[in-house]
């Protein structure tokens, strides 16, 4: 991220999958669900083609993949169109893995996610080790369609599949001196090619943070799934935030330690350029990053020829539900 020219995504049409596909997949899965078609109809053949080149999901564990299918399809947000599934998954940024935008699909298969646990702890009255299967004992998964931006320009539509990190919270129990919310990434360095790279790409573990009234808005989630699937390795299986008005450096990826604390997180892009990387990092056109304009973003996919270029939008276009948060505070200076 820091030191990198936005490149250009490189889906062919033909490994671009029809959005009709993707949503006929999910209205199956859900009729499945409810019980409405027989357990043994199988899947369309073409919309299981559509993760052909994804890394197999050989760690997912069954109450999980049972889980995710019980989730019924959103409407998308008018004028959008999801991202293709190719692109999503095979233009990344997930430093444990590589620093090219294609490492972490070449490369985060390694991973072992299943068993997987995150340790919460801090100013909270039920700290502990909780399992992924205990975390989501309570709470409803939902499916949540977002815009994602990338502080180096570009954008997507993800549909992810998760639960309002507030649910969390609030069984965990903050106490009154619990300002804000410190996530913590895995380090495995058998299983991560980019934390085993002599470069010295950042410093790990990867840090991010939320003031706990960011982390308790109901936009702020938890996903486990993305597409009607569990995620992919290389965006953050199995447990990521999602913060979709904020850039999207500040969703972390494979979170294995939650702490509550009272004072500002020293995060990792903060902590490696403080001018380019503020703690906020609230999506906003007026602000430039010292070496670009954020004006404008890229729509992906593109190529030359069809660079799908359009205005960025205040608070990621999320500003009705979120501008309150910031009022009294000036965002060109605390970025
Ligand atoms: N989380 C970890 N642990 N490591 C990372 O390198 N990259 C961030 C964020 N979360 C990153 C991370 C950045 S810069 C972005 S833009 C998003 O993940 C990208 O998410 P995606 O690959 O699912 O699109």
């Amino acid at each position: 991220m820091l030191i990198k020219v936005p490149k250009v995504s490189s889906a062919a049409e033909s490994e671009v999958t029809p959005e009709a596909v993707y949503l006929s997949r999910r209205s199956v899965l859900a009729a499945l669900a409810a019980g409405s078609l027989s357990g043994a109809l199988a899947l369309p053949a073409r919309a299981d083609e559509r993760f052909a080149d994804v890394p197999s999901p050989e760690s997912v564990p069954p109450f999980l993949e049972s889980r995710l299918a019980a989730v019924p399809a959103v409407e998308l947000p008018s004028g959008e169109e999801v991202t293709p599934f190719f692109d999503a998954t095979h233009y990344n940024n997930f430093y444990e893995f590589g620093s090219s935008k294609q490492d972490p699909s070449r490369h985060a298969g390694e991973l072992v996610t299943d068993p997987w646990s995150v340790e919460i702890d801090g100013e909270v009255a039920r700290p502990g080790r909780y399992s992924l299967e205990d975390l989501l004992s309570q709470v409803t998964l939902q499916e949540r369609i977002y815009r994602l931006r990338c502080v180096e320009g570009w954008s997507m539509v993800i549909p992810w599949i998760g639960f309002p990190l507030a649910e969390l919270i609030r069984r965990v129990e903050p106490s009154g001196h619990a300002r804000y919310l410190q996530f913590e990434t895995l380090v495995r360095r058998e299983q991560m090619r980019g934390v085993r790279s002599e470069l010295g790409l950042i410093a790990w573990p990867y840090i991010e943070g939320l003031r706990l009234d960011e982390a308790m808005h109901p936009l702020t989630i938890l996903a486990v799934g993305m597409y009607g699937r569990s995620l992919p390795n290389q965006n953050g299986a199995p447990l990521r935030l999602v913060v979709p008005w904020k850039y999207g450096f500040k969703s972390i990826k494979s979170i294995i330690r939650i702490s509550f604390v009272r004072d500002r997180p020293a995060t990792t892009w903060q902590t490696m350029a403080p001018e380019e990387y503020g703690f906020y990092a609230n999506v906003n056109p007026a602000v430039s990053h010292p070496r670009w304009s954020q004006a404008r973003e890229r729509r992906l996919p593109n190529s030359l020829f069809k660079p799908n270029v359009r205005p960025t939008q205040l608070f990621n276009g999320y500003a009705e539900e979120v501008a309150s948060l910031y009022s009294g505070i000036d965002l060109r200076r605390d970025y």
